[in-house]
């Protein structure tokens, strides 16, 4: 869907497809040269994080191996519940190598602060984070970002993976959802 589809849900359309796909080039080019010479393990979270995983991958000019988690620290609303569970752990041993965690947004922090932990008992030769995006006025626990796409404001957006009760995941652009549709 495109925000038109939408359109009356959305305060705003924050980025357009063709931003995220400019910004997610720009960060896979930075995590490229960084890990030059080493092999790359990226650790999509689910279920938000597909879209982002799926063009950052394609953004590569190199090998990297890629694997997913799904955790839980929300309910179906707009807030987090404060526990993390992992719904589906990695299919890789993580011993030795490096590893990025590639998340589509940071919140109150819970949720990476806790996976970036339980993946750093792993004994992982490194572990950072790439995240699309990041609410610095949300943040509640400290969280260690090597990779940000951009810090956005305290509200509730959707689109690119992000949804609310599931939907508008497939929106193409990421948006502001309006305050109607979920109050
Ligand atoms: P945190 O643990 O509070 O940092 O929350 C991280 C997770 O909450 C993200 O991976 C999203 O699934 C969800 N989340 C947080 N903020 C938003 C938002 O504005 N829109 C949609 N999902 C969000
Ligand atoms: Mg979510």
């Amino acid at each position: 869907m495109d925000a038109a589809d939408v359109q009356d849900d959305l305060v705003n359309v924050l980025f357009t497809e063709e931003q995220i796909h400019a910004r997610l080039k720009e960060l896979a080019a930075q995590i490229e040269a960084d890990y030059e010479g080493q092999d790359l393990l990226i650790v999509g979270v689910l279920r938000g994080a597909v879209m982002v995983m799926a063009d950052l991958a394609r953004s590569f000019g190199r090998h990297l191996e890629m694997d997913w988690m799904a955790v839980t620290s929300y309910g179906s609303g707009t807030k987090s519940s404060g526990v993390v569970r992992i719904l589906k752990d990695l299919d890789t041993d993580i011993s030795g190598r490096h590893v990025v965690i590639v998340d589509e947004i940071i919140d109150t922090g819970l949720t990476l602060s806790w996976l970036t932990s339980n993946l750093a008992s792993r004994s992982p030769a490194s572990v950072e984070i790439c995240t699309l995006l990041r609410k610095p006025e949300a943040l509640t626990m400290p969280v260690d970002v090597k990779y940000v796409g951009w810090d956005i404001p305290n509200e509730f957006v959707v689109g690119y993976g992000l949804d609310y009760r599931e939907r508008y995941r497939n929106l193409r652009d990421i948006g502001t959802l309006a305050p109607h549709v979920y109050s």
